[in-house]
């Protein structure tokens, strides 16, 4: 069944933290009182007014009212599960992670996927992204590889982000449409940031209907660095497959399992697991010598682009394996907190201006959304290595008790500690010569806002492309007249095929020509169709 695999040291850390009820415990409060009625509340009389003295009562209630948190601003819907990550070889060439280096270690992971644009209680069917974000237990800190389903993004520098999110997100006026990209503001925003195609191209695509998490790819998304033991440094892009492969549903399918039974992916998740049948993922990895940096016709920094199969294979190199459902959907999927910085040495940032900005975004959101700067030691938070051994004190919520006369660096009081404690071997920045000017200025290396766009299209099935062009129909067939003939218009610039199928759909024609230079000519990529997938279930 799903509680299996009490080996796992995530797992294991987490018990002292459970709370099981016997048969023949007795009901308290939270103060240890033994409760003999949680029926009739303290009151003047049977008929009488409630007593404000009923501090029973007033503790039950008080903490009901106080029972909700702040949902994440995006990515608000998840679902998440216990399971482990093994390497199939050392990949001590390429990365100095202690989690990498060794077939035979067990490393604990948590993972939650979700949507990103519906609150809490939304569907599971709607058309969006699914967010894929995994953190690894290891020996030396949390690394967490906080990804989505597409190895894409919308926008190239984080400072776009909240206008992005405002424009996807229900409209402010109305809170309308709760969880659907077809609507005016989200096709306003892509219309006028023409870089949003590629990705609005996988958006309109089958992969953003999954039939289930089990079927879907992961992907870290932008370019990170590997690091070996001799400081010699590599790009890297990461990739989940699904080891039951790449399976979505139909539209018509999400319509009316919207109705029917809105938790699907959700639910396929948990039974899986309770079943015994654990979903499976390998990651894979597409490695870049620092070398080869500037010899694609994009850049490596551009979180719009991928980087095709055809030109760097992706090298399968370990294996994860989902086998627990959590006990408790607050304390663990509802309370855990990735972010992006949360890393390993041997593995480093790059420039991306969209990663870049999300160093910053996740922990300042998380001291919000879980109340403070101690969320660090909520269970399912917490390293299973030494952690906040630091002069960190106070703050709301604190647990630890830290003993001593000391919190400060450095001091020569306290006894059995070095003067100035620091590691040995910990995290070092990848020295990277950085000698530019302060400037607000993108590299004209991102202009290039259609290519992939044509790519993707180019590389789907017939079958694949029905679908693109119905969800364009549909979704267009919600917005304006006028935003409808700007998206028209654009579409040019990926393929004619494409462009006079939507507006043929519309009703409408383009009203002015592509971009000099685009459709570009290119060629298909076989890896980026679903159909073409090669382990199926
Ligand atoms: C949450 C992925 C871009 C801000 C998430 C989550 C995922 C994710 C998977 C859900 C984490 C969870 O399950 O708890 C991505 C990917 C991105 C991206 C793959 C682009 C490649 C951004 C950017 C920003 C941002 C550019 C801000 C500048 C946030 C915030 C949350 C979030 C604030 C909520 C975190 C929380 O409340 O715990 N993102 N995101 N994301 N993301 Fe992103």
């Amino acid at each position: 069944g799903g509680k299996t695999n009490a080996g796992n040291a995530k797992v294991k850390a987490l018990e002292p933290f459970r709370v099981h009820v016997q048969e023949d415990d007795e009901l308290t409060t939270n103060q240890g009182l033994k409760i003999v009625d949680n029926q009739n509340s303290l009151r003047a009389g049977p008929r009488g007014p409630t007593l404000l003295e009923d501090f029973i009562l007033r503790e039950k209630i008080t903490h009901f009212d106080h029972e909700r948190i702040p949902e994440r601003v995006v990515h608000a819907r998840g679902a998440a599960a216990h399971g482990y990550f093994q390497v199939y070889e050392s990949l001590a060439p390429l990365t100095r992670a202690k989690f990498l280096q060794d077939p035979s270690k067990i490393t604990p992971v948590f993972v939650r996927f979700s949507t990103v644009g519906g609150s809490r209680g939304s569907a599971d069917t709607v058309r969006d992204v699914r967010g894929f974000a995994t953190k690894f237990y290891t020996e030396e800190g949390n690394f967490d590889l906080v990804g989505n389903n597409m190895p894409v993004f919308f926008i190239q520098d984080a400072i776009k982000f909240p206008d992005f999110v405002h424009s996807v997100k229900p409209e402010p006026h109305n809170e309308i449409p709760q969880a659907s990209s077809a609507h005016d503001t989200l096709w306003d925003f892509v219309t006028q940031q023409t870089e949003t195609t590629h990705m609005i191209m996988w958006l309109m695509s089958d992969r953003a209907i999954p039939r289930s998490y089990a079927n879907m790819e992961g992907f870290g998304v932008h370019t990170f660095r590997l690091v070996n033991e001799d400081g010699k440094s590599r790009f890297v892009k990461f990739h989940w497959k699904p080891k039951l492969g790449v399976h979505s549903l139909v539209w018509d399918e999400t319509q009316k399992l919207a109705g029917k039974n809105s938790d699907i992916n959700r639910q396929d998740l948990w039974e899986q697991i309770e079943a015994g049948a654990f979903p499976e993922w390998e990651l894979g990895l597409q490695i870049v010598e620092e070398s080869d940096e500037m010899k694609f016709d994009f850049d490596l920094l551009d979180p719009t682009k991928l980087i095709p199969e055809e030109l760097v294979p992706v090298k399968i190199v370990g294996k994860m394996v989902l086998n627990r459902n959590p006990d408790n959907y607050f304390a663990e999927t509802e309370q855990v907190a990735f972010c992006v910085s949360n890393i390993v040495p041997g593995i480093d940032f790059t420039n991306d201006a969209l990663m870049q900005g999300r160093l910053f975004s996740y922990l300042d959101t998380q001291l919000l959304r879980l109340g403070g700067p101690n969320f660090h030691e909520i269970p399912i938070n917490q390293p299973i290595c030494p952690f906040r051994i630091n002069n960190q004190r106070d703050g709301l919520h604190r647990q630890a008790i830290n003993v001593g006369k000391t919190n400060y660096d450095i001091n020569s009081i306290s006894k059995g500690l070095p003067k100035q404690s620091i590691a040995k071997r910990g995290y070092v920045s990848y020295a990277e010569r950085i000698d530019a000017n302060k400037i607000r200025e993108r590299s004209a290396t991102f202009d290039d806002h259609f290519s992939q766009a044509t790519l993707f299209w180019l590389s789907m099935s017939p079958v694949e492309q029905d679908h693109i062009v119905k969800a364009f129909t549909f979704e267009l067939s919600k917005v304006q007249e006028v935003i409808r003939q700007r998206m028209i218009n654009q579409l040019q610039n990926v393929d004619n095929v494409l462009t006079q199928r939507v507006a043929h759909n519309l009703g409408l024609l383009p009203t002015e020509g592509p971009q000099p230079g685009f459709p570009k000519k290119v060629t298909p990529s076989p890896a980026l169709s679903q159909m073409n997938t090669k382990k199926d279930s």
